[in-house]
C-alpha cells in the first residue's frame, strides 16, 4: 500500500517519540521513503541516529545545516504526505498560528502534499480550551487529526491523550492513502484532496456482526454475518473525524482504527442495552448488525441431550434495536438502518422506513451478484424518509461504507 510513497515523519518533542521509531520501521518495511524532521526539543526524546538508521536517510533539524541552507520548500514539494507524530502541544499552537521558528515548522508551512497529525499529551493540556481551538484551527486549513486514545498516560495518571499506536496510524494513513486515491488521479495528494474532517466533535454509533442467542452452555442460534459491513461504516465515520462507538457482535474480526471504541456484545440483547445506553450522545446512529429476530425462552442450564428425534426449541421474538431507537430519536439525529431481502425489497425498504422511523435504509439484496455475507463486495441502494431511492454500482464494501455515511452526512448537515 505505501510502496513508493514518499513520506516526511515529523517528531516533536513528547515523550511518544519512542514511538516514531515503530512508525518509520512499519513505513520502510511497507515500501514508502520516509524522511525524518525532528523539533530541537524531540532530541530530547529520540535520538536522530535511531531515527537516520531506520529510515536510512539523514534526520533533518535545522534549517541550516554547517554551510548550507536546507531547502524546506523542496521538501515540502517532494512528499505525497507529511505525517506529525507525535505532535506536541507547543508545535500545535505553532501550526495554528503560524510560527516557523524550526524547519519541521517550515516544511509544513509549504508542504503542498496533506498533511496529518497525531496528536500526544497530558490529559489536562489535552482538554484545555486553548488546544481544542488551536486542533479546530488547523483542522481549518484542511489537516488532518488522528484522534488521540485514553489510557495510561506518562504523569502516570490515566485518561484522554495518548498518542494514537504506531499500528492505528498505518490504518489511518492507509486510508487516506485509499481515499485519495478514489478522488484523485494524481499522487498521494494535494491539499485540494484533504479528506473531510466534517465529523469532526460528533459521535456515531454502529452495531455490526451476528449475534449469538444461547440454547444452553455449549449451543447457540447464530448467523452467516462477518460483520465487515458494519466495521467498513465505523473506520469510514471515524476518517472523517467522528467518534465511533462500535457495538460488534461475536465477529472473528476487530479494528484498532483511532476513533473507534469497541464494545463486544454477544447476543441481541446485551446488543440492545449497550445501544440504548449509547444512543443519546450519538449524532448518528447506523444499525449494521444482523440481529437475532428471535432467541430461545429458557437458556438451559446443563447441555441438552439428545433423547428423541426431534427436539422442538420454543423462541421468542427478541427487542427490535433499530426501532428502538427511532422511537427515541430527537431532532437532529440521524438513523441508519439495513435491510437484507430474498425478493420485493424495495416493498421492504420502504415498509422499515416507516416501521422503525429511520431517516435511511440501506437495501442490499440476496439476489444480486455481490452482495452478502462475507464477501469484500457489496451493491446497495438507498431510500430516504424524503422518498429519495438511489441505487449504486457493486462496489467494494468500504466504498459502499463511504456512499452511506456520504448520505447520512448530507442529513444531518441539512
Ligand atoms: N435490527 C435491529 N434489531 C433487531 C433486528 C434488526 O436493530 N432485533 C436492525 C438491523 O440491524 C437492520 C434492520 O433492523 O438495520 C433490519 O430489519 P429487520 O426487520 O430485522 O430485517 P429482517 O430481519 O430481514 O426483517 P423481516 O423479518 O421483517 O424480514
Amino acid at each position: 500500500m505505501f510502496q513508493g510513497k514518499k513520506i516526511i515523519l515529523g517528531v516533536t518533542g513528547s515523550i511518544a517519540a519512542y514511538k516514531s521509531l515503530m512508525l518509520v520501521r512499519l513505513l520502510v518495511k511497507e515500501g514508502a521513503s520516509v524522511k525524518v524532521i525532528i523539533t530541537p526539543a524531540a532530541r530530547d526524546f529520540v535520538t536522530p541516529l535511531s531515527l537516520s538508521t531506520l529510515s536510512r536517510n539523514p534526520v533533518l533539524t535545522d534549517l541550516v545545516r554547517d554551510d548550507n541552507w536546507i531547502n524546506h520548500v523542496d521538501l515540502g514539494r517532494w512528499a505525497d504526505c507529511m505525517l506529525i507524530a507525535p505532535l506536541s502541544a507547543n508545535t500545535l499552537a505553532k501550526m495554528a498560528t503560524g510560527l516557523c521558528d524550526n524547519l519541521l515548522l517550515a516544511t509544513y508551512l509549504s508542504a503542498a502534499c496533506p498533511v496529518i497529525v497525531a496528536p500526544a499529551m497530558d490529559e489536562d493540556m489535552w482538554r484545555h480550551p486553548s488546544t481544542q481551538a488551536n486542533l479546530e484551527r488547523i483542522r481549518s486549513y484542511g489537516n488532518t487529526v488522528i484522534p488521540v486514545e485514553k489510557g495510561e498516560l506518562a504523569s502516570g495518571l490515566n485518561g484522554e491523550g495518548r498518542m494514537a499506536e504506531p499500528g492505528s496510524i498505518m490504518s489511518f494513513l492507509q486510508a487516506h492513502l485509499e481515499q485519495n486515491k478514489q478522488t484523485s488521479d494524481s499522487k498521494f495528494g494535494s491539499a485540494d484532496v484533504a479528506i473531510r474532517q466534517d465529523l469532526s466533535g460528533k459521535r456515531a454509533l454502529v452495531t455490526a456482526g451476528p449475534t449469538y442467542e444461547a440454547i444452553d452452555p455449549v449451543r447457540f442460534i447464530g448467523n452467516h454475518s462477518s460483520g465487515k459491513m458494519g466495521l467498513a461504516l465505523a473506520r469510514a465515520l471515524a476518517e472523517r473525524g467522528a467518534a465511533v462507538d462500535l457495538v460488534l457482535g461475536p465477529s472473528s474480526l476487530d479494528t484498532d482504527f483511532p476513533g473507534i471504541t469497541v464494545k463486544r456484545v454477544q447476543s441481541a440483547g446485551e446488543m440492545y442495552e449497550a445501544c440504548l445506553e449509547r444512543f443519546p450522545h450519538a449524532d448518528l446512529a447506523i444499525m449494521a448488525a444482523a440481529v437475532a429476530d428471535y432467541s430461545p425462552v429458557a437458556v438451559a442450564a446443563d447441555k441438552i441431550k439428545k433423547n428423541g428425534d426431534t427436539l422442538i426449541l420454543e423462541l421468542k421474538r427478541t427487542k427490535d434495536i433499530l426501532a428502538a431507537l427511532g422511537a427515541q430519536k430527537r431532532p437532529g439525529q440521524v438513523l441508519v438502518g439495513f435491510a437484507l431481502e430474498s425478493a420485493h425489497g424495495r416493498d421492504y425498504a420502504l415498509s422499515k422506513l416507516k416501521t422503525k422511523r429511520a431517516d435511511l435504509i440501506v437495501l442490499n439484496s440476496l439476489a444480486d451478484e455481490g452482495a452478502g455475507f462475507g464477501i469484500d463486495t457489496n451493491k446497495i441502494t438507498i431510500f430516504g424518509s424524503d422518498g429519495a431511492e438511489l441505487p449504486y454500482e457493486r462496489k467494494p464494501k468500504q466504498q459502499v461504507a463511504r456512499d452511506i455515511v456520504d448520505r447520512a452526512v448530507k442529513i444531518l448537515y441539512a
